[in-house]
């Protein structure tokens, strides 16, 4: 049997989790969050006292152990939602996520995800990178302020005391380096289709690519 998977890209909070979970569970698909994986990896090299700066040091980082359940990420056993929000890990996870070994290393295992599941995938390089093969590929973008805000509500729905400002200076930085690393950065794929969700209604954006898909499958 042969997988369908939908690859959906941009940069941080441009609705591409909310998007993505809703579209996965209208259509009965694993929600993949890979930022989460990058995220946990992070975690775990800041526990460990890796070197976050050497690419190299990461190869003997064990990180294999991943499993999604309802949309949430476990980490060697360990639920990741809450530690992965962490404010350090934030303020490293592009870094991390610059280093090659890790990337291909977590591009193979989304992969082997995708062979085995139907999947709704978000990141920053699913439809460039890990799945090219999508059946659909979209690349949601929304203004800073739309963004920062949004991530702001999330956060502050989880607990965390931020400033909106911070979060805008968290959002500007993470796009630059993100877009700007030499290997797998973020791009949209050319046969993507691309939306501005900063004045659009979530569920019109998820309504909207859902009839697309059901037109392509
Ligand atoms: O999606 P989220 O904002 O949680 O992602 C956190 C970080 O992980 C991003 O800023 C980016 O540096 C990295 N990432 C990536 N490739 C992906 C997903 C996330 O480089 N496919």
């Amino acid at each position: 049997m042969s997988y369908h998977a939908i690859a959906i890209d941009g940069p941080a909070g441009a609705g591409k989790s909310t998007i993505a979970k809703l579209l996965a569970k209208k259509l009965n698909y694993t929600y993949i969050d890979t930022g989460a994986m990058y995220r946990a990896t992070t975690y775990k090299a800041l526990n460990l006292g890796v070197d976050l700066i050497d690419p190299e040091s990461f190869s003997f980082l064990n990180i294999t152990d991943f499993v999604f359940k309802n949309g949430e990420l476990y980490m060697d056993g360990t639920n990741m939602t809450k530690l992965n929000r962490s404010k350090e890990v934030a303020d490293n996870v592009s870094l991390v996520a610059s280093h090659i070994p890790v990337r291909n290393k977590l591009v193979s295992l989304q992969q082997e995800i995708a062979e085995n599941n139907h999947v709704v995938m978000d990141g920053r390089d699913i439809g460039t990178v890990v799945l090219t093969h999508a059946q659909l590929k979209v690349f949601l973008t929304a203004s800073v302020k739309v963004r920062a805000k949004r991530r702001y509500e999330e956060l502050k729905n989880a607990g965390r005391i931020i400033t909106l400002e911070d979060i805008e200076k968290d959002i500007e930085r993470r796009d630059k380096y993100d877009s700007t690393r030499s290997y797998n950065p973020l791009r949209k794929a050319q046969d993507a289709i691309e939306i501005d969700t900063s004045d659009k209604d979530i569920r019109e954006v998820v309504d909207l690519l859902y009839k697309k898909y059901i037109k392509i499958v």
